[in-house]
């Protein structure tokens, strides 16, 4: 049906707007009385052997919503309708920023892929933070960027300000270093940059934060890898088609 009917009808419109009518949809059909129920009994699926615990949180099964689809944190609750072992929300950045211009999302469609060009488009952190006091039945991660107009000299303060707003709100960080499409983010990636990031920033509150960071694929190759995960790293984690996840799992100093 899917396949038949729904996708090619999708299709014919721009992959952004599509996004943003499908949600549109989302909010609409949890109106309907007992949908979010029947949604849930079909989609979510306990048991045993799907749930994992890593780094301290306990997820019911390994399948997460990625980054990038739920930016906005505007529809959390209908999907934890959906089953997910956990949803990602952003990249969040700390002010709200409109991304590249459009066209800016484009259907690979023989490849049954896309290319995003997006350049973190989101609402800011605060409108955020505010979407996410709800109490939510799923573990929730947040996304962390810099705003485009943050110059790199700056970037730190950026990241430092996501955590201390966010903190209590998510489950989990992911610092996004490997972005293509912010200019001049991935010279982030260095040892010194994230070495002080992750170890000498200081957030007011004795809490562990857990914290991964995105790195491009390309990295592996190179020494520079290495020389981030040995110093500061305290497990590799899972390795996407072209990310590198590092967790670190650190205790903010004051
Ligand atoms: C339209 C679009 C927007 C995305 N935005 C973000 C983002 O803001 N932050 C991020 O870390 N990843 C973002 N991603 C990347 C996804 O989280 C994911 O890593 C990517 O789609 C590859 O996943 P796959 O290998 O399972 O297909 C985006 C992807 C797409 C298609």
């Amino acid at each position: 049906m899917y396949k038949k009917f729904i996708s090619p009808f999708l299709f014919l419109f721009d992959p952004e707007k599509i996004h943003h009518f499908t949600f549109y949809l989302l909010k609409i059909l949890f109106k309907i009385p007992f949908s979010g129920f029947l949604i849930k009994s079909i989609y979510t699926i306990k048991h045993d052997s799907l749930e994992r615990e890593l780094f301290g949180l306990k997820f019911p099964n390994p399948v997460g919503m990625a980054a990038g689809f739920d930016k906005n944190a505007t529809h959390i609750s209908e999907f934890e309708n959906f089953g997910f072992g956990f949803i990602e929300i952003g990249t969040v950045t700390p002010k709200p920023q409109i991304g590249n211009p459009k066209k800016r999302l484009f259907r690979l469609k023989e490849d049954k892929a896309v290319i995003n060009r997006m350049g973190f488009n989101n609402d800011g952190t605060e409108l955020i933070k505010k979407r996410l006091k709800k109490n939510f039945n799923v573990v929730i991660g947040g996304n962390i960027g810099k705003n485009k107009i943050t110059p790199n000299s700056d970037a730190k303060s950026d990241y430092v300000y996501c955590f201390k707003e966010l903190y209590n709100q998510v489950d989990y960080f992911v610092v996004n270093v490997s972005s293509p499409n912010t200019p001049g983010l991935r010279e982030l990636q260095s040892k010194e940059f994230l070495n002080d990031l992750i170890t000498q920033h200081t957030i007011g509150r004795l809490i562990y934060l857990l914290i991964f960071v995105a790195l491009s694929f390309l990295l592996i190759h190179s020494l520079k890898f290495n020389g981030i995960a040995i110093s500061i790293a305290s497990g590799m984690i899972c390795q996407k088609l072209y990310e590198i996840y590092i967790y670190f799992k650190t205790k903010p100093t004051q």
